[in-house]
């Protein structure tokens, strides 16, 4: 791998022994990649935090130590020093202020806090959301980035047309240290370019088609580009980032087009550019009813968890649901918790949503969900959600059934205890 003079400085230790490791381990990662260079990142979103029961030994070595070992894959501890470009932490296990109800050991919920205060202190932004494009990174077209979390990745390179590959702790670590990453995979212009073409002749609206449409391409495209054809009505935020987060899971899609919506193809021919042997694969109401129907993976009517907001919940999914559920009580039998990112649950304080929220017997929780923190309500046996993601998920995780259906069918379910969609 060519490095420029700066590089081989911070890989030389001219710059600390943290930023060495961090050059070595780059390197190293980005030969097995077979790029041939790295490329200036100024925008880091990792996952830094000292939250798990396997890492609590590590913490008490101090947390120069978790992060040599988990983010630089060192054994040897390096002392950490601010981070050389903006960074932020993505989702982590612990709601900092709900952990009691996630049955979070007080321990754990502390060593949370303090690992948040070490990164702090080094220049990690806590944002500590899925989505951290909904509060303030917002990568511009064309800008590299090295983010983790699949859902966060396809909207960074589809929606914002900014550049990354799916990173992982070590090579985020690293990146954050030395505002540098391999030059592969997306951060390249020619593997941008549309795969496969999908003919959708059914209307897709409502932020649930959008999951269905996503789960399908997922399955049907790999870990392949698929541009949209047919789509008629514009798409906004929050069906985008269930569309991806949905393509994500099923199959392991980090990029789309959909032509005149997303900023790197005004054109069918612009999202293909020079690929010629396009795959067509078609979606139609048939499609529609085998996706829907794949999701369901209950046969419990009787349901005693909704989980709402994966990806973490805007701001307008916040006031649907409060608006849904004003004046009404949920299921004494049923736990309803409401995800959304720290700095959202504030606004959605402010505007009088949580209070309505928590009134019907719902818990708002952030910095968290339930895929990543293993926890749920104890005793659950049959969820549902609203989202294509979680569907896909918590069935494999935690053992329990699941429904799947529109934010409306959740909080009729919710209120009902009994599950209110179709299926
Ligand atoms: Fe986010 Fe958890 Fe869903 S990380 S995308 S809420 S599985």
């Amino acid at each position: 791998m060519r490095l420029s003079d700066d590089e081989k400085a911070m890989r030389d230790g001219a710059h600390g022994a943290a930023k060495a490791r961090a050059m070595d381990l780059l390197v190293r990662y980005g030969e097995a990649l077979g790029a041939e260079r790295l490329v200036e990142t100024n925008n880091v979103a990792g996952a830094f935090n000292a939250s798990t029961p396997s890492i609590a030994h590590l913490a008490e070595e101090g947390f120069d130590k978790v992060y040599s070992e988990l983010n630089l894959d060192s054994d040897e501890t390096v002392e950490i020093p601010h981070m050389a470009v903006p960074t932020c932490q993505l989702i982590t296990g612990i709601d900092n202020r709900n952990w009691q109800t996630q049955g979070v050991d007080e321990k754990l919920a502390e060593l949370q806090r303090r690992s948040e205060q070490y990164l702090g202190a080094r220049g990690v932004n806590m944002m500590a959301t899925c989505t951290p494009y909904q509060v303030g990174n917002v990568p511009v077209k064309g800008e590299h980035c090295a983010w983790m979390e699949s859902s966060a990745v396809i909207y960074c390179n589809s929606v914002l047309g900014a550049r990354t590959n799916v990173e992982g702790k070590e090579s985020t670590g690293a990146a954050a240290l030395t505002g540098r990453i391999p030059y592969w995979g997306y951060h390249l212009p020619e593997n941008r370019f549309a795969t496969h073409l999908v003919d959708i002749d059914i209307d897709i609206d409502e932020m649930a088609d959008w999951g269905v449409l996503g789960y399908f391409i997922g399955f049907a495209v790999g870990e392949d580009i698929p541009a949209l054809n047919g789509i008629r009505r514009q798409p906004n935020l929050v069906k985008l980032k269930h569309f991806g987060a949905a393509a994500a899971s099923s199959g392991g899609v980090e990029m789309y087009h959909i032509p005149g919506v997303t900023p790197e193809a005004a054109s069918m021919e612009q999202a293909f550019g020079p690929n010629r042997d396009k795959q067509v694969i078609r979606f139609g109401a048939k499609e529609r009813r085998e996706t829907y129907e794949r999701l369901q993976c209950a046969t419990e009517r009787k349901v005693d968890f909704i989980m709402l907001g994966c990806p973490h919940n805007s701001i307008e999914q916040m006031a649907l649901i409060a608006q849904l559920l004003e004046g009404r009580r949920i299921h004494p039998d049923v736990a309803l918790w409401v995800h959304t990112p720290h700095a959202i649950r504030q606004m959605a304080e402010r505007s009088g949503y949580n209070a309505i929220i928590e009134a019907a017997g719902g818990v708002v929780m952030s910095d968290t969900c339930p895929a990543i923190s293993r926890k749920l309500p104890p005793g659950v046996r049959v969820v549902a959600t609203d989202s294509a993601k979680q569907a896909h998920y918590l069935p494999a995780i935690a053992k329990v059934e699941g429904w799947f259906g529109s934010l409306a069918d959740c909080v009729e379910t919710a209120v009902s205890g009994e599950w209110q969609g179709a299926g």
